[in-house]
This record gives structure tokens, sequence and C-alpha cells, in this order.
């Protein structure tokens, strides 16, 4: 027969195994054992009917008592082992943030696309727009309707890179030919500017490259003079390297300006002696490229420039050296990136 007693005991050996469960694999072992539908108890609640009516009662109670806190002890244990397995699988999956990624590094504009988009909007404020011509020019473009004339050094193939097998067209030396293709398309006034890549077979040194970068310029309109030339091109030397800048304009010949000028600034070499360097050259255009281009110089008159933009680059920041613009280096381009 049955006692309250045995309920007891077997109420308090179900608890003990619940509570010594260490995994949840055993815990289901200790439901399945003690709750199950073999286990002691569940006999016990399924054997009640047939006891003397007296005792179906409290036995009963006695046995859905303990059923119940067999149960609770069950789910009390569930949970704490869940808990227990997450902490453990939080430890072992977790995530290094500390580690470095492997993500790209962000790209950055070469300094020189930075000096020539910097200079660019310095003239689009002034109402100049921007002019394009190729890089392989004819011999027209490039010396003819410059009022170049046969037998100039320029034209020479000492001076100039001629195209293999075409005698008449060359590497452009000089952005200038883009002034004529702009007059040809187009009535004065004119305000444009054309940045691009020149090619000369200079000695190479600290201050030269066989490919460096112009920015030509060319205003044509009624009443231009010198003095309009002047005043832009110090505008546009003091937006780029400082107000405090020291400028020299010194007389020089160009073909197709008359008369022309040289600008040139003050800056500190990487010895830390101060020279003078030559940034562009320009001049009032002369009448004869007018005459190339079928503009009436009674009533127009114009001047142009062309800037070297890598040597900006190089008063700027004091490049010991205007080839390091060219050698991809990352150690030397990522400083102005
Ligand atoms: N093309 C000349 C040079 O490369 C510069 C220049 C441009 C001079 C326009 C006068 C006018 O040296």
């Amino acid at each position: 027969m049955t006692t309250p007693e045995d309920i007891t005991a077997l109420r308090d050996r179900a608890l003990a195994d619940v509570a010594g469960a260490g995994t949840l694999a055993a815990l289901e072992e200790a439901r399945v054992a003690h709750t199950g539908r073999k286990s002691g108890l569940t006999e016990i609640l399924s054997g009640i009917g047939k006891l003397p009516p007296e005792l179906r009662g409290p036995m009963g109670k006695s046995a859905n008592e303990a059923r119940r806190a067999v149960e609770a002890a069950l789910t009390a244990r569930k949970e704490e082992l869940e808990g227990e397995e997450l902490g453990r699988k939080l430890l072992e999956d977790r995530t290094d943030i500390t580690l470095p990624g492997d993500g790209r590094p962000a790209g950055a504009l070469h300094l020189l696309t930075q000096v020539r988009l910097e200079v660019e909007e310095i003239f689009l404020a002034l109402g100049y727009r921007i002019a394009d011509g190729p890089e392989i020019e004819d011999e027209y473009h490039n010396f003819t309707a410059l009022n170049v004339p046969q037998g100039h050094p320029a034209r020479s193939s000492s001076d100039t890179f001629y195209v293999a097998g075409h005698p008449h067209a060359a590497l452009r030396p000089q952005t200038s030919p883009v002034q004529v293709r702009v007059m040809e398309t187009q009535e004065p006034p004119v305000y444009v500017i054309a940045p691009g890549a020149v090619y000369r077979r200079d000695d190479v040194d600290a201050t030269h490259s066989p490919m460096f970068h112009q920015l030509e310029g060319l205003a044509v309109d009624e009443g231009l003079s010198l003095a309009h030339l002047k005043g832009t091109l110090v505008h546009v030397a003091r937006e780029l390297l400082g107000d405090g800048i020291e400028y020299v304009l010194r007389p020089h010949f160009f073909p197709f300006t008359e008369p022309s000028v040289e600008l040139y600034v003050r800056w500190t070499d990487r010895h830390g002696r101060p020279q003078w360097l030559e940034l562009l050259g320009a001049g009032m255009v002369d009448p004869e490229v007018f005459g190339f281009v079928g503009y009436d110089p009674e009533r127009w008159t114009g001047f142009a420039f062309g800037m070297g933009l890598d040597r900006i680059a190089m008063v700027r920041h004091g490049l010991p050296d205007l080839r390091l613009l060219f050698e991809s280096d990352l150690r030397f381009l990522e400083q102005f990136s």
C-alpha cells in the first residue's frame, strides 16, 4: 500500500535528481524518470481510483502537489541550464570586434587633380568656361595658327614629340592650340580656360618632366588691355598662394602674344633657399592669330596665358621634385588625401 511518506520520498528523490542534473540531457532523463508515464508518481496518480474512498482525497492531493513541485523544479532547472548554455555559447562564439576589418581604404583625388579643380573653380567664379582639345594635335593648331614660323625651334623634333609615321601630328607641347580651336568655333566675347597634359622633350630635372600640365586661358572682348591680364593673373595667384605672395611680371616673347610676359613667384626650395619660379607665360593675343581665326583685330583685343599646374602644386606644398607627382608612390600621394 502506498503511503504519503512514499510520495514524499518519491518527490524528494525527484527534486534531488533535478537539482543534480548538470546538462539539459540529464534533466530530460530526470523528467522522464520522475514525471513520465512509467514514473512512480504517475503510477500513484493513475492508481488513486483503486484506493479506498477515504484515502483517495488526501493521497490524490499530496501526489498532485508532489508532481507540481517536481514540474516546477524541472522548469526552473531547465531555464537555469539554458541560461548557462547560452552564456557558454556567447563566450565561445564571441566576435572580437577589436580585430582589424578587411575594408578597402577610401580613395582620394591625386594632388594635381585637386589643384586643377581648385584653379577651375577660381576661373568659373570669374565667368570663364572650360574648353578641351586633343593631346595629339596637328601642325596647324600646334604652330601655324599660333604664328610660330617655319624653322622655329619649337617645331623641331628635338623639342616636340612627333607621332612616328605622321610628320604633321605631334603630342601638343602646350595647351595654346585649344585657343585656336575655341576661336574657330565661337565668336567673341570669349572667356575660356583649357587644362590638360602637354609634352616636351625637355631636359628632365626637379622642375621639368617630359609630360606636365598646363591650364590655358583666353579672354577676347572689346577693350581688354594688359591691365586686365595682370589683374586677372594676380587675383588668381593670390587665391591660390595667399595674399602675401611676392610676384614679378617680366617681359618675354611668345609668337602668339604681343606684348608677352612671364609671371614669377617667390617660393622656398627644399634647402630653405628663396627662389623665383616661373608659373606662367602670358600676353595680349597677337593680331596675326586673330587673322587665322577670322576675328576682326580692329574691334577685338584679347589676352592669353598658360600656367603650369604642376608648378602650382610644387610651390604650394614645397615639393622637392616635380617628378614625385608622376611616380604613383602612395607614401607621397597619401600626404595629400
Ligand atoms: N604656351 C606658352 C608656354 O607653354 C604659355 C603661353 C600661353 C604664353 C598663352 C602666352 C599665352 O610657354
